[in-house]
């Protein structure tokens, strides 16, 4: 343990100066002087951390490390997530087997395919809310007009939820991923949710439609292969994972591309297809999944040439990895032109994110057709003016305020 070194801050963005944009310099500096060491936690824990591009795919590879949230040194975000996964278990805390039984019941409802097929219905989504807002007033903030309802609208649709359980799913994802969340809150915001996704599964089990939770209704819980509350978890970690990431993807990355107008230029007025590059150097350059990736160590390893013992914690910081020179040459620029397809904002491995071609297809969609229908967007305040969600799930702007 000679190279503990405590209290480094936990949420790679927090920075008190600096770019917003940028991670806190104090983790960037690992990559260079400490790329696989350990870090102190909010309990006093020290589990390892590990930031270069190669290790944390290594990590993240590694069947030998667990995703167990149960198991002693699992590094836990902070308390209201320990009591959380001690109650709630989602295919984010499952190892194989269990784990590829589950994902599996899902994988066809979110192939690149079916996800192709929506994109129409997304577009006409996006449409009608620039609609709206070009009829509201201005300036307005962008994050409620139109970066929380793109993917509240598209999960509605998705799960085959009426439109009315909107404001029910925005405001349980909130309370779910906001910083400091109250552990009381956060427990009555699950519970409620899940009873709500609970009688979902019995209105679609009486009268099926084309939609997820129809299917599962159907095929799982007619046949008794999920319970209703299996299936009502499965339906919270869709709607938590994403709603919240997808939405801050639509007000950083405007963000980020209001800061760079040459960027935001290049994305509204050369070829259309440069915006699928841009989304994915956006994923890249704001890596917001900000509590990054735990893990703990099944057994002994060797990364980046340092032995993690069985049981000890690793937290893989993507957001630094996708800073790393090696895999991204003058990496803290944002270059929409940049190939980043393989960056890690959606995880590498067995757990990478199941929902990334339908986040691809919104932010697609959204980053082509925001810019072109309002070409004089701009943000209504200086930069420097907006707060950011420095300590929650995601990091992201808290408010943006816009006008065109
Ligand atoms: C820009 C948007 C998104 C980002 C950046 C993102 C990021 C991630 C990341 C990093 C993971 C892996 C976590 C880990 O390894 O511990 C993950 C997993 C997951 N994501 Fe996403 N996600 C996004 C959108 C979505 C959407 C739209 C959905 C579905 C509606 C979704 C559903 C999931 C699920 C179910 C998992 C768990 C997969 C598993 O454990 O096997 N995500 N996401």
């Amino acid at each position: 343990m000679a190279d503990a070194r405590p209290e480094m801050p936990m949420f790679p963005m927090a920075r008190a100066t600096g770019c917003p944009f940028d991670p806190s310099p104090e983790l960037s500096r690992r990559l260079e002087d400490a790329p696989v060491s350990r870090v102190r936690l909010w309990d006093g824990s020290t589990p390892w951390m590990v930031t270069r591009y190669a290790d944390v795919r290594a990590v993240l590879a590694d069947p030998r490390v667990s995703v167990d949230v149960a198991q002693p040194g699992f590094p836990h975000t902070n308390a209201v997530s320990k009591a959380r996964d001690a109650h709630m278990k989602t295919l984010m805390q499952m190892d194989a087997p269990e784990h590829i039984t589950q994902r599996r019941l899902l994988t066809s409802d979110f192939m690149i395919r079916r996800m192709e097929a929506l994109r129409p219905r997304i577009q006409r989504i996006v449409d009608d809310l620039i609609d709206e807002m070009l009829a509201g007033p201005n300036p307005v903030d962008l994050v409620e007009a139109f970066a929380l309802p793109v993917p509240s609208l598209v999960i509605c649709e998705l799960l085959g939820a009426p439109y009315t359980a909107r404001d029910l799913f925005h405001r349980v994802s909130r309370t779910l991923v906001m910083d400091e969340p109250d552990p009381e809150q956060a427990m009555a915001a699950s519970e409620e949710l899940n009873a709500y996704l609970e009688e979902l599964v019995d209105r679609k089990n009486a009268e099926p439609g084309d939609d997820v939770f129809s299917r599962l209704a159907v095929e799982q819980y007619r046949t008794g292969a999920m319970t209703r509350r299996e299936i009502a978890t499965a339906g919270q970690l869709l709607l938590v994972a994403g709603h919240d990431t997808t939405a801050t993807m639509i007000a950083l990355g405007t963000a980020a591309l209001l800061a760079h107008p040459d960027q935001l230029r290049a994305v509204r007025d050369d070829d259309p297809a440069l915006v699928a590059n841009a989304a994915e150097e956006l994923l890249r350059y704001l890596s917001i999944t900000h509590t990054e990736a735990r893990r703990v160590a099944r057994e002994d390893l060797e990364i980046g040439g340092r032995l993690i013992r069985k049981g000890e914690g690793i937290i893989v910081v993507k957001s630094i990895a996708n800073r790393d020179p090696s895999a991204f040459p003058d990496p803290d620029t944002l270059d929409v032109r940049r190939r980043a397809r393989h960056h890690v904002a959606f995880g590498f491995g067995a757990h990478q994110c199941l929902g990334q071609s339908l986040a691809r297809v919104e932010l697609q969609v959204v980053y082509s057709t925001l810019y072109r229908r309002i070409p004089t967007l701009a943000l209504a305040v200086p930069l420097e003016q907006l707060t950011f969600k420095e300590s929650a799930v995601f990091y992201g702007v808290r408010e943006l305020p816009v006008t065109w």
